[in-house]
């Protein structure tokens, strides 16, 4: 992960007199999703708590950890190469230990430390707490796994240390694991069964975050509006849970409206969602709030209803249009991206242009969009040919992609002339004398540095746009 010469700063300031005293040194790279960065986060903070302190420098490192992503071939293929890199340095160093975290280490087991020499340690997404025990064993000179899936473990009780952080946002976890079982995807069987955090970990997370001066927070999830406290336990318990915890169960809506109350100056996000959970609730809470963004990520995958139910997508086609619709009803301003997937199997050129069509339908903001990939183990591996020629599946991905880019520039255009609040998140990449920042909406805005700071809420006029970013000028602070 890139470090900035901010976040090194603020890593000095924000030093605990445990850290102070820390003499080794843990380089820590993580690929894959946002839950995986922030994850490394809360490794980070358990390992400080054995002598480690983080390193951007891998050369000057003790322990290297890879937390790893297992959604797409690509995404492992990345990360055996990078392995391979480890190697050659431990060639000259051998006293470096190399450890691989996450969705890898949770599918492939003990077969990384037996195939990959280097490898010293595998640990699963729920076994960090492990950590102190298994860098031990790997210190005694011992290979270490532990690959356990819990019921419970949330980390709610961890700090997370922030890495690679701006010092403005920041990822708070709130659902661990996936009950969903879409037929194509991997994590409920590397990441196990859904539950959720305590709400009171969770605002008092945001509300450290708030004194150390960040002014926006992600929850994050594999499905966040499934997201029900009760106590405790795997959502799929619920029903076993007794009358009294299910009378102060905490859903998704009453958790935004808890986070939303107690610090009504943070900007608060959320990711992800899925369709077939998300209630009018969560809209409604959504659009009460000011300081919740008006921004959803509602991945869809396909337009076809005849995909959606081979993929175990809970929904319809009709059903996701009615719910684009209520979304526009109650939050006109709202943005909406998407996730879709190129070629699952038996997917026909009909169900292609019917994933057009939807995208015609939504005109979405923007979206990250894939080829289907096998994974093995899921049900769709198992059950369904990976049928669609490779060059199929690439013409179609690109068909979405270049459609997608023309809503997107439609979209951005969409804000020419009005003046939106952004909150400044650190330096633009292509100019050291502009900001960068967020809209509401969760598209980038770009503007002339001028007199504001870093962290603050600006009122910005858009004059130009790409297809990808929103450029104007700053009119004077945003009220708060
Ligand atoms: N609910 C999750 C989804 C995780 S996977 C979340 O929080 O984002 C992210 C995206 O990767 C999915 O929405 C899907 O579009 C894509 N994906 C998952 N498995 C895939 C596969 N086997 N091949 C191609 N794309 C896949
Ligand atoms: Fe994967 Fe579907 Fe869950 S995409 S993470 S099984 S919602």
């Amino acid at each position: 992960m890139e470090k900035t010469i901010d976040e090194t700063k603020q890593g000095t300031a924000l030093e605990t007199r445990e850290q102070q005293a820390n003499t080794r040194k843990l380089y820590i790279e993580s690929y894959g999703c946002q839950m995986n960065f922030s994850d490394s986060e809360i490794v980070a903070s358990i390992l400080s708590g054995e002598g480690f302190n983080t390193t951007p420098n891998m050369e000057e490192a003790d322990l290297i950890l890879v937390n790893t992503c297992s959604i797409r071939d690509k995404a492992e293929q990345t990360v055996r190469k990078r392995l391979e890199q480890f190697n050659t340095l431990k060639r000259d160093k051998p006293s470096i230990k190399v450890g691989v975290l996450g969705c890898m280490a949770e599918r492939l087991k003990s077969q990384l430390l037996e195939e990959e020499q280097i490898v010293d340690m595998v640990v699963g997404p729920d076994a960090y707490k492990d950590l102190p025990n298994l860098v031990r064993e790997v210190d005694g000179g011992a290979q270490a796994v532990n690959v356990i899936l819990s019921k419970e473990e949330t980390y709610g009780d961890v700090a997370p240390v922030r890495l690679g952080s701006n010092g403005v946002t920041a990822f708070v976890s709130i659902t661990r694991g996936c009950d969903n079982m879409c037929t194509f995807c991997v994590v409920p069987f590397t990441r196990g069964r859904e539950r959720s955090r305590d709400p009171q970990s969770i605002v008092k997370e945001v509300g450290e975050l708030w004194e150390q001066g960040f002014r926006e927070v992600t929850l994050l999830g594999q499905n966040v509006d499934s997201y029900l406290w009760y106590g405790g336990g795997l959502k799929k318990d619920y029903e076993k849970a007794s009358d009294i915890q299910k009378a102060s169960a905490v859903n998704f809506a009453g958790l935004l409206d808890q986070v939303a109350a107690a610090y009504p100056g943070m900007r608060i996000r959320f990711s992800t969602s899925n369709p077939q959970d998300m209630t009018l609730d969560v809209i409604e809470a959504m659009a009460r709030h000011r300081n919740i963004c008006k921004y959803i990520h509602l991945p869809v995958q396909s337009g076809s209803d005849r995909i959606l139910q081979a993929m175990n997508r809970l929904h319809t086609r009709q059903e996701y249009m009615e719910l684009i619709d209520n979304i526009r009803r109650l939050i006109p301003e709202c943005g909406i991206s998407q996730d879709m997937i190129a070629g699952f199997p038996t997917e026909t050129e009909e169900d292609h242009r019917e994933t057009l069509s939807l995208m015609e339908y939504v005109k979405y903001d923007f979206g990250f969009m894939f080829a289907y990939s096998e994974r093995p183990g899921t049900l769709a591996a198992r059950k369904m040919a990976d049928d669609v020629p490779e060059e199929d599946k690439k013409r179609r991905l690109r068909e979405i992609i270049e459609l997608q880019q023309q809503h997107s520039l439609w979209r951005n255009q969409q804000h020419l002339g009005k003046v939106e609040e952004v909150l400044i998140e650190g330096p633009s990449k292509r100019s050291d004398a502009h900001w960068m920042g967020r809209n509401t909406q969760n598209t980038v805005v770009v503007f002339p540095k001028e007199q504001y700071q870093k962290g603050e809420f600006v009122n910005v006029r858009i004059e130009d746009c790409t297809s990808a970013t929103l450029l104007g000028t700053a009119v004077g602070y945003a009220q708060q």
